[in-house]
């Protein structure tokens, strides 16, 4: 018999560009994920997904409810956990965090603004350059707020450049280049190793395939 495995996905990107990779590696969910269950079968009775919000990933497996999950290396800066392994980039949703302003607006003096839902990596950015900063958490939508004066600088990530262009901003300083990584419950890799590494060779070998 084998343990049963449970796979922490978030909806959108990650889940549209996770699937054809555990595919190839051999699971399938087996009931149309568009539903509003949270928990899908799969092709394997021991393994089911995990349908959670992208930055609540590190938490499940973390704390064990989820044995593996996939999240974004910019989540994983957030939450900084050393509770979990990341032994594979799975080199999908591939995006830049930057710091971006609006174009040409000069540095205004004093402490700058900056807006961000990247708290814990804005604090440590700017600490070790030395600069004080006034940090503003946001949950979404950044580019507003220099556009409406509640911040001068924006921390996100940026792919085409397209969403800064839109709204008048240009990237600026990049922080951190980001990929999805899968993650690893480290209790579950030592409980469940047998299962855990036959999906973790199965992911590599997609990756390997893809790239
Ligand atoms: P939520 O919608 O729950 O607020 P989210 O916006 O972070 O979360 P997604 O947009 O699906 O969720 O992003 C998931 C991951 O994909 C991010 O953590 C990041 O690593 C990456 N990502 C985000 N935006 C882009 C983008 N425009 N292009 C490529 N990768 C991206
Ligand atoms: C993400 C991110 C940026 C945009 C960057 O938003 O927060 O706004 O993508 O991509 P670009 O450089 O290609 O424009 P997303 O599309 O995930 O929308 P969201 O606000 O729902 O997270
Ligand atoms: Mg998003």
């Amino acid at each position: 018999m084998k343990q049963s495995i449970m796979i922490a996905l978030s909806k959108g990107r990650i889940l549209k560009e996770t699937l054809p990779l555990l595919k190839q590696a051999g699971i399938e969910p087996t009931e149309d994920l568009n539903s509003r269950k949270l928990i899908f079968p799969t092709n394997h009775s021991h393994i089911n997904l995990l349908i959670v919000r992208a930055t609540d990933v590190p938490t499940y497996v973390e704390y064990g409810a989820a044995d593996l999950g996939v999240s974004g290396k910019d989540v994983l800066l957030e939450h900084g956990s050393q509770a979990l392994y990341e032994p594979l980039d799975l080199k999908i949703a591939q995006c830049k965090l930057m710091t971006a302003g609006p174009v040409g607006r000069e540095p205004r003096p004093g402490r700058l603004k900056v807006a961000t839902k990247f708290v814990n990596i804005a604090k440590r950015y700017y600490a070790e350059q030395g600069k004080q900063v006034d940090i503003i958490k946001l949950y979404g939508s950044m580019e507003l707020a220099p556009l409406v004066g509640l911040a001068d600088k924006i921390i996100d990530v940026v792919d085409t450049g397209n969403t800064l262009r839109a709204n008048g901003l240009e990237p600026q300083e990049l922080i951190a280049h980001i990929s999805s990584r899968l993650v690893v419950n480290k209790a579950a890799m030592k409980v469940k190793h047998h299962e855990l590494k036959e999906i973790i060779d199965g992911l590599k070998q997609a990756v390997l395939n893809t790239s």
